[in-house]
């Protein structure tokens, strides 16, 4: 980990301790309420529950702390990707996606807000680095992608973007902000699904928006407010507890993927192997459908489930969401499990097939 990481993460571990009073709860106190006591002129931030919470205040300047950003918190990944696409599309505007990333957000480029006169063109991320980027009013960037794990140059595609005014907006889910950094990188949005590693725990759907650029904090800010996505206390209770062992879930979710990417590599059973060179997803392609399903269904330490970014390795076959992956290609998302043990389960159950 290098320094600048630890002391994100000592900014985000001590990010409430700095303003407690003696007597106040360490942990945030989950406050539930949709009204506060407003009497006269509204002359505080906490007017209504709509607008304002400090539950989701304080998981915001956990993820802050990380981000180095303003960020703005919605209660799942989609709803801060719209937020993110609302904030940087206009009507007329041309997006770039990625035809290898998440799905749902071209679904809803392409059912929804093509309605509105914003138009998507996808291409696979490996090809971001060759393609005429000019015509884009808004690059949408998943580095590596999910479920495919390709990479592409953030900084490149930024510097580019910076000669057309196109706004750079990353999704960084995949990497979350102590792997990767978009906005030091030239980005001017990040979007997550923090229900993935940052909450870390698969009991919740969160995700955030992070940007350093006033003007679009603002939009993303007002477009919350007005369309009603603020997150549950509770659900930013859980995110903010999961933050905090972040780094120590991370460290050996990618233990975990480097040991098994060193076990598996050649193994017979599997026809390829894809790691990107850093995070916790491993692409594993075998013979067919039937081999990856009895895979999955068959290793004790894998949970059979779609997401990612747990404490538990899970996998899934991602074609059977209509991925532009083949069959057998399976999607495993290594989890905190001591490494021994969990290399050795997935061995076995890579020799009964
Ligand atoms: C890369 C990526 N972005 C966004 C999302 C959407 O997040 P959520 O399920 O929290 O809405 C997902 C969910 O799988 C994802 O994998």
């Amino acid at each position: 980990m290098s320094k600048e990481s630890s002391d994100l993460i000592m900014d985000m571990l001590h990010a409430r301790s700095g303003s407690l009073e003696n007597g106040e709860p360490i942990s945030p106190p989950i406050v539930t309420t949709a009204k506060y006591k407003l009497s006269g002129t509204p002359d505080t931030p906490y007017t209504y529950g709509r607008d304002i919470n400090p539950t989701v205040e304080a998981a915001e300047a956990a993820i802050r702390a990380l981000e180095q950003a303003s960020v703005v918190a919605f209660p799942s990944g989609m709803a801060a990707i719209t937020a993110g696409l609302m904030a940087t599309a206009n009507a007329g505007d041309r997006v770039l996606v990625p035809s290898d990333g998440y799905y749902v957000s071209r679904v809803l480029l392409e059912d929804i807000l093509s309605a509105h006169d914003i138009h998507l063109d996808a291409i696979p991320t490996k090809a971001f680095s060759t393609t005429d980027l000019r015509s884009y009013a808004v690059i949408w960037v998943e580095t590596p992608s999910n479920p495919g794990l390709d990479l592409c140059s953030i900084r490149s595609i930024a510097e580019t973007a910076k000669t057309t005014g196109a706004k750079v907006v990353v999704d960084n889910t995949t990497l979350t902000p102590l792997l990767q950094r978009p906005l030091d990188l030239g980005a001017d949005l990040v979007v997550s699904s923090d229900t993935k590693a940052m909450a870390g725990h698969s009991d919740c759907l969160y995700g955030h928006v992070a940007t350093r650029d006033e003007a679009l904090f603002e939009k993303v800010w007002k477009w919350r407010k007005v369309s009603g996505s603020i997150p549950d206390p509770f659900a930013s209770f859980l995110v903010h507890r999961g933050l905090m062992t972040l780094e120590l879930r991370l460290q050996r979710m990618c233990a975990n993927a480097e040991a098994l990417v060193d076990r598996l590599e050649d193994h017979a059973a599997i026809q390829a192997l894809k790691y990107p060179g850093i995070g916790f997803v491993i692409g594993l392609t075998f013979a067919d459908e039937a081999q990856a399903e009895r895979f999955i269904d068959d290793c004790p330490a894998i949970f059979a489930s779609t997401s990612f970014g747990g404490i538990h390795t899970s996998a899934e076959r991602r074609a059977r969401w209509g991925d532009a992956v083949p069959d057998g290609y399976v999607r495993l998302s290594a989890g905190c499990e001591p490494t021994d043990a969990l290399v050795s389960a997935i061995e076995a159950t890579l020799e009964s097939l």
